[in-house]
C-alpha cells in the first residue's frame, strides 16, 4: 500500500530535492506496511532509516540553500529544527512499542511532519532557486 502518493504540487523543481522527498513520503508507505504486516522488527528499522533520512535531506537541502544565497536561509534551518524536535518525540513516544502493534499513531504523525515538510516549509524556496537556475519550473 502507498500511504500517500507524490503529488505535483510538492515539487520544488530541484532534483535532488524533490528525490530525496520521495524517499520521505515513500519511507512513511514502507513502515507502515510492514507495520500492518505484522513485521514489527522491519518497521522499526524503516523507522530509523526515515530518521537519518530526513536528518540527511535537511543537511543536503540547507547546503542547497546556502549556495543558492537564499535569503531566508535561516528561518529554514530553525524549521527544521523544529522538525527535528517533533520527530524525536514521536520517537520518544512510541519505539519498541512498535515491535507489537500492527498499526500506530506514530506513523500518522510522521507523515503530518513530512507533509509540513513539503508544502508549508519547501515551497517558499522553489521561486528562489528558479531564479538561480538551481531548479526547472
Ligand atoms: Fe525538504
Ligand atoms: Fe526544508
Amino acid at each position: 500500500m502507498k500511504y500517500h502518493q507524490w503529488s505535483k504540487s510538492f515539487e520544488t523543481g530541484n532534483a535532488v530535492i524533490d528525490a530525496q522527498h520521495r524517499e520521505l513520503i515513500d519511507g512513511v508507505g514502507d513502515m507502515a506496511d510492514k507495520m500492518k504486516d505484522g513485521h514489527g522488527a522491519d518497521a522499526l528499522a524503516a523507522c530509523k532509516a526515515f530518521r537519518k533520512l530526513f536528518e540527511t535531506h535537511f543537511r543536503d537541502e540547507e547546503e542547497i540553500l546556502e549556495e543558492a544565497k537564499f535569503p531566508r536561509v535561516k528561518a529554514h534551518r530553525e524549521s527544521h529544527a523544529d522538525n527535528l524536535e517533533q520527530l524525536q518525540k514521536v520517537f520518544d513516544g512510541c519505539g519498541e512499542k512498535c515491535l507489537n502493534a500492527t498499526s500506530s499513531p506514530c506513523i500518522e504523525e510522521l507523515s503530518h511532519l513530512v507533509y509540513e515538510h513539503l508544502l508549508r516549509g519547501d515551497l517558499d524556496f522553489k521561486s528562489h532557486l528558479q531564479t538561480k537556475k538551481l531548479a526547472s519550473d
